[in-house]
């Protein structure tokens, strides 16, 4: 057993249902088998545990391992390029580095990239838009359980509009996916996702083997884009003759409680009432959205319909890994909405960023909190004492002003360790 003695805080109870910040100096926590067995003032649970050892964190916040609920694996090289809205994007930066992923190789070393910056940036969970390429999903799952990160991902899948050679067939996708999943579903922490890229580039056909596999594939997930860009909306609906969005999803058997849509800037009411119908949950990427010029997230018509919502960073769309600046951008988009935005608290962005994510991804049970009975996937935030994140935390004036001074200042070089189920992921650069 080891005992962590550290300044913690976490939401166990939704901020946005009326909790607040959970964060208490100078507390222990117990973990045994990955799992927390206690928590409780240091004395406490030293004097039941004396023999134990003891990592002592006083210098810095422990919080819950990340959760990113929307990141693209073989984006990693492609982050930064500005100035293009989405399909040019995806057309000039996106899908050429993507075709590359058809050699192994290349996925290797892509796959090793793209794993160090989620840990770097504390992400212990991430659901994970994989790669067009059977062979190099192989090579993502390979390297998630070498390091032992909860992982779910899958085959993404397209047979219209995009690149020649990234396309598929309905029957092609149905049996690599399968055959994906029966390799993989239910390895140590890893999960598979059945992945239509969108709709705008998979036909009535591809979505229903989609369907298929996500009923036949055992406690398979589902994840997708949805109403991002007006353009794209408005030629997904043309292409299905007037069905919304979110209605080509439902028609093919795609929206249920395992289901994650990115985006979803411009929904309708009758959208988002599906979504919340089915238990389908959003994950909302705030730096994409503004990099991409996608427009501004409707938090608070997601949450007044009942729309689960986490975060995501969108890589590369998004500019990073660091769900520091997502919370922060998340937070500068309802500001700028003004009385259609909400103010967003710390609390808010620590939820969206850990319970949030945790809620959708139907892992709430085991991570998102720092609760007795909860595994311990867990973030050590440490800034250099005199750098101006350092000196935010030590100087604010209270546990709220630290947290948002953490996302305010935050980046991954401000994280120190991070563990899944008690292990401690190392890197050699760590
Ligand atoms: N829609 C379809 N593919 C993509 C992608 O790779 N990134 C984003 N942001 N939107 C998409
Ligand atoms: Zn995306």
């Amino acid at each position: 057993m080891t005992i962590y003695r550290a300044t913690v805080m976490d939401t166990p109870v939704d901020p946005f249902g009326g909790g607040a910040l959970r964060a208490e100096s100078d507390i222990a926590i117990a973990v045994a088998d990955g799992r927390i067995t206690a928590r409780g003032s240091f004395a406490e649970v030293r004097a039941a545990a004396p023999d134990d050892e003891v990592l002592d964190l006083r210098d810095g916040v422990l919080l819950p391992g990340f959760v990113d609920t929307h990141v693209h694996f073989p984006q990693v090289r492609a982050i930064g390029a500005l100035g293009m809205p989405l399909l040019d994007w995806l057309e000039h930066s996106a899908l050429p580095e993507e075709a590359k992923l058809h050699d192994p190789a290349y996925a290797q070393a892509i796959a090793t990239e793209f794993l160090h910056g989620l840990t770097r940036a504390g992400t212990t969970s991430a659901l994970v838009f994989g790669s067009h390429f059977a062979s190099a999903v192989d090579v993502l799952f390979t390297q998630a359980e070498q390091l032992g990160l909860r992982i779910t991902s899958g085959l993404v899948v397209s047979d219209r509009l995009l690149r020649e050679d990234l396309l598929t067939t309905p029957e092609r996708a149905y049996d690599e996916s399968v055959a994906l999943a029966s390799r993989w579903q239910g390895h140590e922490r890893i999960r598979y996702a059945v992945t239509p890229r969108f709709s705008y580039s998979c036909s009535s056909d591809l979505l229903e083997a989609c369907g298929a596999a996500y009923k036949d594939i055992d406690n398979a997930w589902c994840t997708s884009h949805v109403n991002e860009n007006v353009t794209e909306v408005a030629e997904v609906t043309r292409l299905f003759g007037g069905t919304s969005y979110v209605g080509t999803y439902q028609d093919h058997g795609l929206l249920g409680a395992h289901t994650i849509l990115a985006h979803n800037v411009h929904p309708t009411d009758a959208e988002l009432d599906m979504l919340s119908a089915s238990r389908a949950a959003v994950a909302h990427c705030p730096t994409s959205n503004a990099s991409l010029g996608s427009g501004m997230f409707p938090l608070a018509a997601h949450l007044q319909r009942g729309v689960r919502v986490a975060m995501g960073t969108d890589v590369g769309g998004g500019t990073g890994f660091s769900m520091f600046k997502e919370g922060l951008q998340a937070y500068f988009i309802q500001s700028l909405l003004g009385a259609q935005g909400m103010s967003l608290t710390p609390a808010h962005l620590l939820h969206l960023a850990t319970t949030a994510g945790a809620d959708a991804l139907g892992l709430r049970e085991q991570v998102g909190e720092l609760s007795v009975g909860k595994q311990f996937d867990a973030v050590f935030v440490a800034p250099e004492a005199d750098s101006p994140l350092g000196v935010g935390i030590w100087h604010a004036s209270s546990a709220d002003d630290a947290l948002a001074k953490i996302f305010a200042l935050g980046t991954p070089a401000d994280i120190a360790r991070v563990w899944v189920d008690g292990r401690q992921i190392k890197h050699d650069t760590w």
